[in-house]
């Protein structure tokens, strides 16, 4: 592979990459081994991912980790992915807070063993003043889930003649500290969105690659941002 990072232009650089972590499965199974040791694997990769966003100035990544559709698998590889996330921010807290790196999540927390849920809270809550970069973790993520639940949110607090608005409802996604995604990447040659980023996608720069999640490197990031600098955006401009 061509080394993309030297034929990268210092601008325009992605404010906010959103990644569909996929293929952990066929990882595994094409080495005759279990799918947890593919999850391992994509989890460990996530640190020199972290590294090279910082290094190329990217404000802001999203990494869909588990998504509501998921809850469809058997249970044994659900609760697995439960315990590798809570081993996974346990083991990395002190590097991402160390990074200047603030954690966000999207999702809901409620259906999540409880020592899961509070080793994301305390991530969230321990790197809340870091300012580097965002790392928002989407774990028990589902656009729709997300847009239902903006629109309730608002309602909530919303006076009777309030219109609800575009501004209103970004205001109420969980990515509202967020930039907008500029560049929404896909491993393991799936073409598809899978209920990811609906609204925030709505202008993004798409790139899939074959690539299955635990073999992306920093290398193949700097390819995805490379794409992303030939396209020209014309959001219906001209
Ligand atoms: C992505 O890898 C990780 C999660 C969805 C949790 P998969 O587990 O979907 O891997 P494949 O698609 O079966 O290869
Ligand atoms: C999307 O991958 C969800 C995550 C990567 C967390 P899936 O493997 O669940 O998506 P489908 O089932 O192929 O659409
Ligand atoms: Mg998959």
């Amino acid at each position: 592979m061509k080394d993309y990072r030297s034929l990268l232009k210092p601008k325009p650089i992605p404010a906010h990459v959103a990644i569909i972590m996929d293929g952990n499965g066929r990882w595994a199974k094409k080495r005759s081994l279990p799918r947890a040791a593919g999850h391992r694997r994509g989890a460990e990769i996530i640190e020199p991912m972290m590294d090279t966003a910082i290094e190329l100035g990217i404000k802001a990544v999203s990494l869909y980790a588990f998504s509501t559709e998921n809850w469809a698998r058997p249970r044994t590889e659900v609760m697995g992915l439960w315990r590798l996330q809570e081993e996974f921010f346990a083991k990395k807290i002190d590097t991402m807070r160390s990074r200047g790196i603030r954690v966000l999540h999207s999702g809901s927390l409620k259906r999540l063993p409880p020592s899961t849920r509070r080793t994301i809270e305390e991530a969230v809550a321990s790197t809340a003043k870091n300012r580097r970069m965002l790392l928002n973790f989407c774990i028990n993520y589902g656009g729709r889930q997300e847009i239902v639940g903006a629109v309730n949110r608002w309602r909530e607090q919303a006076g009777p003649k309030e219109e609800f608005t575009e501004a209103r409802m970004e205001r109420h996604l969980y990515t509202r500290d967020l930039p907008a995604v500029d560049l929404l990447i896909r491993t393991s040659g799936e073409y598809r969105l899978s209920n990811f980023m609906l609204w925030q996608a709505a202008y993004a720069e798409l790139v899939f690659t074959d690539v299955l999640w635990p073999d992306f490197t920093s290398r193949h990031l700097c390819r995805a941002v490379y794409e992303y600098q030939q396209r020209e955006r014309r959001f219906g401009g001209l």
